[in-house]
């Protein structure tokens, strides 16, 4: 007999996704005042001031419904990232774009997907969700992409094909060459989702980024996020940039208010500030540099990153030190989940939190 509880066989098997230690969790369990959290990649400026004024002005409008194409942004973002509008899909965070483009491209028990491992865990959750089967080929032992093994993993069932550059937990990229000539190996039918969710702080865009070559892979999706760079991780806003069939099929398929509208104005205002957008990235930048010289220093293993954090391994046991920074108020991340309990990724703070979280390295691994 079956009952009101029986569900989808795989729904079970799900975990509700743990986000890491907040500040106030923290903050309570060690009676602290000061955290630095360093383990979301968030960014270290904060909000946009320019942000900040528009949420303020258009709060009075939250009772209404958004627009449902989100018009404006959609052309603010095409401008910016050199493509026709028709090419642009904004949702709710890039996740929601992921999740759509799964829906749509791969058929259940038929096709499978494709990625490396360790992969940005919203694409294998979502294929499983989906019921798609998700394939991976495991990166080489220093995160490094074995390209040729992964297109030689590709058959006639393959209908999409993740690449994540900048890496995320690595830190590590690829070229637009390498990737173009990845793209020219697939079989007809696979898509392949380029996931550039930290391509802002890249040290060459023209280098790394595949966006100014998308008119000669015609089969490639790029995933970008507005949460980093643009600062914008807690209104969610993310968005892809695609082949027109694509965001078509997209646009009719998506739920109709998925881009709230204080995330429309603020994708716009975000948009427009430059001064903090370029700041943001020197911050990083800088930050990124100073810690891998000052890690380096002090025996860690770091990993050259492109990205707004760096992963690392401490010249002792990384859980304990985890543990450690974790009582002196600074949260980082433990890629325990990605079973490399030996390794940190820590994400670029303001020059005072570099600082600090360095001197209590100095401490700790003294
Ligand atoms: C590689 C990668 N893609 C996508 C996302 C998700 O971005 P969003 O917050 O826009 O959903 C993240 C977030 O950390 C990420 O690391």
């Amino acid at each position: 007999m079956r009952n009101v509880k029986d569900v989808r066989e795989v729904i079970p098997s799900f975990k509700a996704y743990s986000a890491g230690l907040s500040i106030g969790e923290i903050k309570e369990r060690y009676g602290l005042n000061n955290i630095i959290k360093l383990s979301s990649n968030e960014n270290p400026l904060g909000a946009s001031p320019l942000v900040q004024k528009v949420v303020v002005d258009h709060a009075d409008e939250v009772f209404r419904y958004p627009r449902v194409e989100t018009p404006g942004l959609v052309r603010a973002i095409a401008e910016k990232v050199g493509v026709p509008a028709s090419r642009i899909v904004a949702g709710n965070g890039s996740d929601d774009i992921i999740d759509m483009v799964i829906r749509i491209k791969c058929r259940p028990g038929k096709d499978h997907m494709l990625a490396f491992d360790p992969c940005y865990s919203m694409y294998p959750l979502q294929a499983k969700l989906c019921g798609v089967e998700y394939r991976s080929v495991p990166l080489d032992e220093d995160f490094g992409f074995s390209l040729d093994k992964l297109a030689d993993a590709a058959d006639e069932n393959t209908a999409m094909v993740v690449l994540v550059t900048p890496d995320n937990p690595s830190g590590l990229s690829i070229t637009a060459d390498e990737i173009e000539a990845f793209a020219s190996k697939l079989p007809p039918q696979a898509l392949l989702v380029v996931d550039e969710a930290y391509i802002d702080f890249v040290d060459s865009y023209e280098k790394y980024s595949v966006v100014p070559r998308l008119d000669r892979m015609p089969n490639t999706c790029v995933m970008r996020t507005m949460a980093k760079a643009y600062g914008l991780a807690g209104l969610r806003l993310g968005y892809g940039i695609m082949p027109e069939w694509l965001a078509d099929y997209t646009l009719r398929v998506r739920l109709p208010f998925s881009v709230n509208i204080l995330a429309e104005y603020a994708g716009e205002a975000a948009l427009k500030d430059e001064t903090f957008y370029k700041e943001t990235v020197r911050v990083v930048v800088e930050g990124r540099k100073y810690f891998t010289e000052r890690l380096t220093a002090l025996g860690c293993k770091v990993w050259p990153s492109q990205t707004n954090f760096v992963m690392f391994k401490p010249p002792m046991d990384a859980l304990v030190l985890f543990e450690k920074l974790l009582q002196k108020g600074i949260i980082v991340r433990s890629l325990e989940g990605y079973d490399r309990p030996d390794l940190i990724r820590m994400t670029i703070g303001t020059e005072k939190e570099n600082r600090a979280v360095v001197a209590a390295l100095e401490e700790l691994l003294a």
